[in-house]
């Protein structure tokens, strides 16, 4: 099987080859140190090897409960925020049609706890009325105020519609092994639970039940994502030298770019299906590196829609930021365009092409746009859309979030700054204790 592309090249008017590949024993290093167990926040290093340790009946599982759940409901509420829904929502909505709906999907996956809106509530409760739905409530800490909120809203909703003994069938937590609300409630109800390891924190955990329950659910072939994973877990190990492996060289460029005061990565992509893709990457590389007063920040557009927006800061504006852009070399289907007898709109000149040919040329012009306007620019090409590449893509990420981390020097593996707004909303509501 193919495997995804990393090309860097374009960065090298700005940090010159040698430059990156003088970092490569530094790199293999921090490699090394997340195989080894022996950098900063080693105690959360399950996520390495997830894709090869799963096991046949553990997928198993996963595929029967999803099975039930779909034969018994027409939506499934993925409950969860952050690392506890964005690699779900990444992978569905990348490989779910665009248009689908409840007429030609067998079951639609639609999220809560992921915001404290009382509209979106509202208009979800307003959505699942009068509808088969089920509930997968994820939440590590099972503490998490967002999703414990919908959950209490829903749970009522759904007990109320189909009586509380067929709504403890249609719930699935994902929690913790014993700690937490979420734990104590669900071994009250008696829910069909999984367990997010201890080892594996929020954003690493796309590859658990976190992710794999719902993307099962929504039909997608878990096996072939887990497919990829394991084969870019193979070939970003740290015996493979670093010119031959992704993981290293992306972390170690970005790294370089970011010392030479390039500051902001842009993640784009030129198919809106990927736009999830790039929300959970936000959070990976933001949560991961975003700390003790640097990091890369973490941006991202979707192109060429966002060219017609945010593509004059980019070429114009402030020259901190560099680009990384997610290439998909053959589309799914083919849409040929059309020759007009009257050609008001001048299009003849391209009758009988792709619409994916201009789609590429857009790409290709965007890149040398940008390059020329000074915005490095590192590629990574999928061969295809499918749940195998996507496999790859997600554990490349990862792989390289541990490295990047390690290369800058923090725990990637913690997220000490996002308990500050809690505490002052806590406050705000006169919570005991606060
Ligand atoms: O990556 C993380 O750790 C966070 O994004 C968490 O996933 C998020 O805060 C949700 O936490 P929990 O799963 O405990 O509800």
């Amino acid at each position: 099987m193919k495997k995804i592309i990393l090309n860097i090249e374009k960065t090298f008017g700005t940090i010159p080859k040698e430059q990156i590949y003088a970092q490569a024993l530094k790199t293999t290093a921090c490699n090394q140190s997340l195989e080894n167990g022996t950098g900063k926040g080693h105690d959360f290093l399950g996520w390495l090897h997830l894709p090869s340790s799963i096991t046949k009946e553990e997928c198993s599982s996963i595929q029967s409960v999803a099975g039930a759940l779909r034969s018994k409901c027409k939506v499934v509420v993925v409950i969860g925020i952050g690392g506890s829904y964005l690699g779900a929502k990444a992978v569905i909505d990348a490989l779910s049609g665009a248009f689908d709906t409840l007429e030609n999907q067998n079951t639609t996956i639609v999220y809560a706890g992921h915001n404290i809106s009382e509209d979106y509530l509202y208009e979800l409760s307003a959505y699942l009325k009068d509808k088969s739905f089920g509930i997968i409530n994820i939440s590590k800490s099972g503490t998490t105020t967002e999703p414990a909120l919908a959950f209490r809203i829903l749970k009522k909703q759904l007990e109320e519609a189909v009586g509380k003994t067929e709504a403890q069938s249609r719930i699935v937590a994902v929690t913790d092994k014993a700690r937490g609300a979420l734990r104590t409630l669900a071994v009250k109800e008696g829910y069909k639970t999984y367990v997010i390891p201890d080892n594996v924190g929020g954003r690493f955990s796309v590859l658990t039940p976190v992710g794999l329950l719902p993307i099962a659910v929504a039909g997608i072939d878990i096996e072939q994502l887990l497919a990829g994973a394991i084969a870019m877990e193979q070939a970003t190990a740290s015996d493979i030298p670093f010119a031959d492996n992704p993981a290293e060289i992306y972390a170690a460029t970005r790294n370089e770019l970011y010392k030479s005061g390039k500051k902001i990565e842009i993640l784009a992509n030129f198919h809106p299906k990927l736009h999830y893709v790039s929300e959970w990457w936000k959070q990976l590389y933001g949560e991961s590196e975003g700390k003790e007063q640097k990091g890369i920040f973490t941006a991202a557009v979707d192109f060429t829609t966002d060219l017609h927006s945010m593509g004059q800061w980019i070429q114009e504006g402030e020259r901190s930021i560099f680009e990384t852009v997610i290439s998909v070399a053959h589309p799914q289907y083919k849409v040929e365009i059309p020759f007009d007898e009257q050609d008001l709109d001048g299009l003849n000149f391209l009758a009988g092409q792709r619409v994916d040919h201009v789609n590429q040329m857009a790409e290709l012009g965007t890149q040398q746009a940008h390059v020329d306007g000074g915005v490095p620019n590192i590629r990574i090409e999928l061969p295809e859309l499918n749940a195998y590449y996507l496999g790859q893509l997600l554990y490349f990420f990862e792989r390289a979030c541990g490295i990047s981390g390690y290369l800058l020097d923090v725990n990637p593996f913690d997220q000490p700054g996002v308990e500050a707004y809690k505490k002052n909303m806590f406050k705000l509501l006169n919570k005991p204790g606060y």
